[in-house]
C-alpha cells in the first residue's frame, strides 16, 4: 500500500492555542483523511515543542518546574490533547519533545552532525528574540525589532556550538529552485531573496545561558538549540535514533510538512541542511500556509484578541468550524477571521445549501414513498447536467486536494450541491406527486438527489467527518457506498433506497443574537501592561513587614477608609489608613496578620497621617487583603 506521511508543526505549549493553530491542524487533518479515503497508508504526526528559554521563563513566572508547566498545557484538562480530541483530529502519533525517546534521538543526531564535522564550537555574539527562540543579525531586524514578531530582541553572548549551514547554501538553493519542494511558489522567492542571496551564516545550535533543553551529551553545559530539537521530531517520532518506533524506513521521507508561513525558513532551509548533514533523504514538500488575521493583524495573546476555538466549536459544532476554516480562506494566503464571516458561511453553505438539500430530499422520500423509493424509473434529459456534474466532481476535487487547495475543492463540491437544489426547483417534485402517472419520474428525481448527496458528502467527509456520517445514515448509504471509488460512480444506492429521519445536521444560526453573545464572551483580554523591570537592588529597597492588627475602625466621613493600628514588631504602634472599607468590615480584621509596606513616606488622608500601606491583591473588580498565617513572625520582613 502506498504510504503518505504528513505532519503539522509541533506547537509551543506556552499559551492556550487559538483558532490560528487550530486552522493549521484542521487543514492537515483534512489532507490526512483525504489520503486515507483514497486508500493510502497514512502517518499523520503532530505534537508539542516543549523546550527553550520562553518556556523556562514562563514556568518561572508561574512558580512551577518547566516540566509541570508544559504537562499542564499539553495533557491537563482543556489542554492541547483535549483540543485536538474536540476538533476530531485523527493524528496517528503525538510527539512531545520531552519524551525520553526523542531526547535520546536528539543527542544522537547532534553527535552525528558533530562527528561528521558539521558542528563546531565557537562563541555566539548577537541578537536573540526570546519569544520566537530565534537568533538574528543586526541587518535582519526590522526597525530594530524581531522581523517575525516585532518584539524587542536582546543581546546574547555565550560559548556555543555552530552548525555549518553556510556549507549547504548551494544545495539548499538548488532544492528550493527545483520542482515543487516548497509551495506556494511565492514562498520560494521569499526564501531566496531574504535568506539565500544575503548568504547563509552558520547557525548557533546550542545555548548555555539556560537549562531547559536537551543537554549535548558530550558537553552537558550546553543545551541543543530548540529548533534543532523541534525539527528533528519529524524523524524521531518514526524511530530515528531510538527503539520506541520502527517506522522510519516505511514513512520517511515525509510527503509533506504543513507549516505556517513564518516558520517556512526553518523547514525549507535549516531542516534540509540538517538532513543533508545526516545523509538522510529530504522531505518531498514543505507547504507554507497563510495566517488567519484578526482585524488585519496576527492573532496573539498579547494583543488581547485571541479567538477561542473551544467556544466556537461548542456553540456551532466542530464540523461547522472545520468547514468554515477550510472554505473561507485560500490556504496559501492570509485571511481575515471574523465571527460574522463564520456565521454567514455556516448559514449559507451548511444550513441552507447542504442542510436543505438533505432535509428536503429525505422529507420528500418519506412524504411521497413512506421512506423507501419504488424501483420504477423515468429518466429525462433534464437530468443530464446534474448527473454529469456529479460524475466529474471527484476528478476536479482530487486535482485541488493534490494541489493543497482545499478551498477550491469545497467550492466545487458546493457548486454541485447548489445545482441539486436548483434541480429540485426545476423538477417541482410536489407537482409530480399530485399525478399518479408521474410516480416513476418522481422516484427518479428523488433517487438522483440521494445519489448527489451520497457523492458530494463522501467528498466532504475529510472536512466534516461526524456530520457526513449522520447524513449517510439519513440517506441510507452503506460504508461501501461512500468510498473513494464509489464517489466516481453514479447509481450505487439500492434502487429501492430507504431513508431515515434525523435531526437537522446544521441548524441555522441567528446572526444578530450570536454576534452579541460572542462579543460578550470575547471581551478583549486586558492588555498586559509592559512594566519596566526593576533591579534586585531597587526591589530590596521596598520594606514589607509582617504586622498584627491591634485595632481597626471606619474613618468617619469616609466610605472607603479603614484605620488600622498595627503591631509591626518595633515596639511602637504603627497607624495605616487603607481604602478597603468596601470589601471588609473593620471588626473582622482585628487580630489578623497582614503585610505592610513600611518605608513609604507618611501621607495625610482625610486629615490623618498614614504611615505605610497594607498590601492587597487586585484582579478585575475584586480586591483581597493579603492575610498571612498567624504563625508568621510579627516584624519579619519579606526578603
Ligand atoms: O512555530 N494563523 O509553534 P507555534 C495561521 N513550535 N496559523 C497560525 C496562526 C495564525 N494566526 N498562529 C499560529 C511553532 N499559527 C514551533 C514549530 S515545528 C518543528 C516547530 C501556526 O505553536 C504557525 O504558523 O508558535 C505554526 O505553523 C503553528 O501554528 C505552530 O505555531
Amino acid at each position: 500500500m502506498e504510504t503518505f506521511y504528513i505532519t503539522t508543526p509541533i506547537y509551543y505549549p506556552s499559551d492556550k492555542l487559538h483558532i490560528g493553530h487550530t486552522y493549521c491542524t484542521v487543514a492537515t487533518d483534512a489532507f490526512a483523511r483525504y489520503k486515507r479515503l483514497r486508500g493510502f497508508d497514512v502517518m499523520f504526526l503532530t505534537g508539542t515543542d516543549e523546550h527553550g528559554q520562553k518556556i523556562e521563563e514562563k514556568a518561572k513566572q508561574a512558580l512551577v518546574t518547566p516540566q509541570a508547566f508544559v504537562d499542564k498545557i499539553v495533557t491537563g484538562k482543556g489542554g492541547i490533547l483535549d483540543l485536538w480530541k474536540l476538533m476530531n483530529i485523527s493524528n496517528d502519533r503525538f510527539v512531545r519533545t520531552t519524551d525520553d525517546y526523542h531526547v535520546k534521538s536528539i543527542q544522537y543526531i547532534f553527535r552525528r552532525m558533530y562527528e561528521n564535522g558539521d558542528i563546531y564550537k565557537g562563541a555566539y555574539k548577537g541578537l536573540y528574540c526570546t519569544p520566537c527562540e530565534s537568533f538574528w543579525t543586526q541587518n535582519q531586524l526590522v526597525d530594530g525589532k524581531c522581523p517575525d514578531c516585532g518584539r524587542e530582541v536582546v543581546s546574547a553572548e555565550e560559548e556555543a556550538y555552530f552548525f555549518r549551514l553556510s556549507k549547504y547554501q548551494d544545495k539548499v538553493r538548488a532544492l528550493l529552485e527545483s520542482g515543487d519542494f516548497l509551495e506556494p511558489a511565492s514562498r520560494v522567492n521569499e526564501m531566496i531573496n531574504n535568506f539565500i542571496k544575503p548568504g547563509l551564516e552558520d547557525l548557533c545550535v546550542s545555548r548555555t545561558s539556560f537549562t531547559w533543553g536537551i543537554p549535548v551529551d558530550f558537553d552537558p553545559g550546553h543545551v541543543v538549540y530548540v529548533w534543532v530539537d523541534a525539527l528533528s521530531n519529524y524523524i524521531t517520532a518514526l524511530g530515528y535514533g531510538n527503539d520506541k518506533y520502527g517506522d522510519f524506513d516505511r514513512y520517511w521521507p515525509a510527503d509533506v510538512h504543513i507549516v505556517g508561513k513564518e516558520i517556512v525558513r526553518f523547514h525549507a532551509i535549516i531542516w534540509p541542511a540538517m538532513l543533508m548533514s545526516l545523509g538522510l533523504p529530504l522531505p518531498k514538500k514543505v507547504y507554507g500556509h497563510g495566517w488567519l488575521l484578526l482585524d488585519g493583524g496576527k492573532m496573539s495573546k498579547s494583543k488581547g484578541n485571541v479567538v477561542d476555538p473551544v467556544i466556537l466549536a461548542e456553540r456551532y459544532g466542530v464540523d461547522a468550524l472545520r468547514y468554515f476554516l477550510m472554505r473561507e480562506f485560500p490556504f496559501g494566503s492570509d485571511g481575515n477571521f471574523s465571527n460574522e464571516a463564520l456565521i454567514a458561511r455556516i448559514n449559507s453553505d451548511l444550513a441552507n445549501d447542504l442542510g436543505n438539500l438533505v432535509s428536503r430530499t429525505v422529507a420528500m422520500v418519506f412524504k411521497y414513498f413512506d421512506g423507501t423509493l419504488p424501483e420504477c424509473r423515468e429518466p429525462d434529459e433534464k437530468d443530464d447536467e446534474l448527473l454529469s456534474l456529479v460524475r466529474a466532481l471527484r476528478g476536479i476535487y482530487e486535482k485541488s486536494m493534490e494541489a493543497y487547495a482545499p478551498q477550491t475543492a469545497l467550492v466545487d463540491v458546493f457548486k454541485v450541491i447548489s445545482r441539486a437544489n436548483k434541480y429540485i426547483d426545476e423538477n417541482l417534485p410536489w407537482l409530480l406527486a399530485k399525478d399518479e402517472a408521474k410516480r416513476a419520474r418522481l422516484a427518479t428525481v428523488l433517487y438522483n438527489l440521494l445519489e448527489t448527496v451520497r457523492v458530494t458528502v463522501t467528498l466532504l467527509k475529510p472536512f466534516m467527518p461526524e456530520s457526513c456520517d449522520k447524513i449517510f445514515a439519513q440517506i441510507g448509504a452503506a460504508p461501501d457506498q461512500v468510498t473513494w471509488d464509489s464517489a466516481a460512480r453514479f447509481g450505487l444506492l439500492n434502487p429501492r433506497a430507504s431513508v431515515q429521519k434525523g435531526e437537522a445536521v446544521f441548524p441555522r444560526i441567528d446572526m444578530n443574537k450570536e454576534l452579541e453573545a460572542l462579543e460578550a464572551l470575547n471581551a478583549p483580554v486586558e492588555e498586559q501592561e509592559e512594566l519596566p523591570s526593576v533591579t534586585i537592588d531597587e526591589f530590596a529597597k521596598v520594606r514589607m513587614t509582617v504586622c498584627r492588627v491591634l485595632s481597626c475602625e471606619n474613618v468617619k466621613k469616609s466610605d472607603k477608609l479603614l484605620r488600622f493600628d498595627l503591631d509591626d514588631g518595633s515596639g511602637k504602634v504603627r497607624r495605616i489608613l487603607s481604602g478597603i472599607a468596601k470589601y471588609y468590615k473593620a471588626e473582622e480584621l482585628v487580630g489578623k496578620t497582614v503585610l505592610a509596606c513600611t518605608n513609604l513616606p507618611p501621607r495625610k488622608m482625610m486629615g490623618e497621617l498614614s504611615c505605610g500601606m497594607l498590601l492587597s491583591v487586585e484582579k478585575g473588580d475584586k480586591l483581597q487583603l493579603i492575610i498571612l498565617p498567624d504563625d508568621m513572625p510579627v516584624g519579619g520582613t519579606v526578603c
